[in-house]
């Protein structure tokens, strides 16, 4: 008997990872979901929801505009979170990206625990009493859960991170995401759903407007060098940290939620939450990768990169540890990361600058 369409709801859908993984669904067309019967099985995708509390004025894909449903609303009401999850009249996966950042956060520690903690809480919950069979809940959570830097943490700055590192975070926005990931874990131990998070490094390079990381100079390295727009960075060009290209971070999400229940809870156990494996890059090296990419005659095309260096958050962000030791994924490159953007991106890269041996 063929499976009833699933739903797919993304929280944060109109930021920069959820288009990224709502065009990645699209293109799959089907999902892996708990039915009725309470054995997995393959469902198509029916509904395609992106929920965010704003929506932009154009999505960054054409068929983003045409197949799936926009639902303007915050995760910190959980009257909103309710309505999401439809009916319960077929199997409902839940991908939760909506979230507060981490300068932001630390700007608003008000607003960073509604949206992250409470936000999270009633996406579990609506989740759990919508009526579909043992939803799946995929869920981003991110490096800064760990600490570094303070002689009580956990972990150094040369250490490489694991799965099994203790979460000692120093940010608000690290600290609801760690609240999160044991919500999660909770949730699932209990069977009211099926969770599974990811926590991801940084995500280089995002398309579109910069976000409200503290780190996101890392990517405007990339982004507004190719475009031919100057960067000033608070950073210093050779401090390390910990980086994903865009393509692994959408194919973690959608592998986490593929992955059998069975070798989930074989694998996990009680904790729910893996690493993505990240590599460590500098600034300067992301800045050489670009002018390596591009031929002779574009790289007068390119923005400039200078240092304004802010000493406090670059010494931040120089404690952090560099390497993540995650389940699976291939060994990324500062060259990877600009190529990839480059070619998913042509449309953003500055009049006149192609890629080397494309005719991007
Ligand atoms: N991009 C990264 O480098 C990175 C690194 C680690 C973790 N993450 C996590 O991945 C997820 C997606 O990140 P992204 O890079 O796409 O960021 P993004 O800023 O592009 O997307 C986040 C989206 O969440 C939405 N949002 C914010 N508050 C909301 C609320 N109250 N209700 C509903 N939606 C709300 C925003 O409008 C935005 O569209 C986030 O959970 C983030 O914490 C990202």
């Amino acid at each position: 008997m063929a499976s009833a369409p699933a739903r797919v709801v993304i929280t944060g859908g109109c930021g920069f990872l959820g288009q990224m993984l709502a065009r990645s669904l699209l293109r799959r067309g089907t999902l892996c979901t708990h039915t009725a019967t309470g054995v997995e099985g393959s469902a198509p995708i029916g509904e395609l929801v992106l929920a965010d509390v704003a929506s932009p004025p154009r999505l960054l894909f054409e068929e983003l505009e045409q197949r799936a449903e926009i639902a303007v609303g915050d995760v910190s009401d959980a009257e909103f979170c309710r309505s999401l999850v439809g009916r319960g009249d077929g199997p409902l996966s839940v991908f939760h990206l909506g979230a507060v950042m981490s300068g932001q956060g630390e700007a608003d520690f008000d607003l960073c625990v509604n949206v992250n903690l409470h936000g999270t809480l009633h996406m579990l919950e609506a989740a759990r009493r919508c009526g579909a069979p043992r939803p799946r809940f995929v869920m981003t959570s991110a490096g800064a859960t760990l600490g570094s830097g303070a002689p009580t943490d956990w972990v150094t700055q040369d250490d490489a991170v694991s799965d099994a590192t203790r979460a000692t975070p120093h940010t608000t926005y690290g600290m609801t995401k760690a609240c999160a990931e044991l919500l999660l874990a909770d949730y699932s131990r209990r069977g009211f759903v099926d969770g599974r998070g990811c926590r991801l490094p940084s995500v280089v390079c995002r398309a579109g407007a910069p976000n409200a990381a503290t780190t996101s100079v890392y990517s405007a390295v990339v982004r507004e060098t190719l475009a031919g727009v100057d960067t000033s960075s608070p950073i210093g060009p050779g401090v390390g940290h910990a980086v994903v290209g865009h393509r692994p971070a959408v194919d973690a999400l959608l592998t986490m939620h593929e992955a059998s229940a069975m070798a989930v809870d074989a694998t996990l156990g009680f904790d729910r939450t893996v690493f993505v494996p990240s590599i460590a890059v500098t600034l300067a090296q992301l800045d050489a990768a670009v002018r390596a990419a591009v031929p002779p005659h574009a790289a007068s095309l390119l923005g400039r990169v200078t240092y304004d260096v802010d000493e406090r958050l670059s010494a931040a962000v120089g404690s952090f540890p560099t390497r993540a030791i995650g389940m699976w994924g291939d060994e990324l490159t500062a060259a990877d990361l600009v190529r990839h953007y480059a070619e998913d991106f042509p449309d953003a890269l500055a009049e006149g600058v192609t890629l080397l041996g494309t005719d991007n």
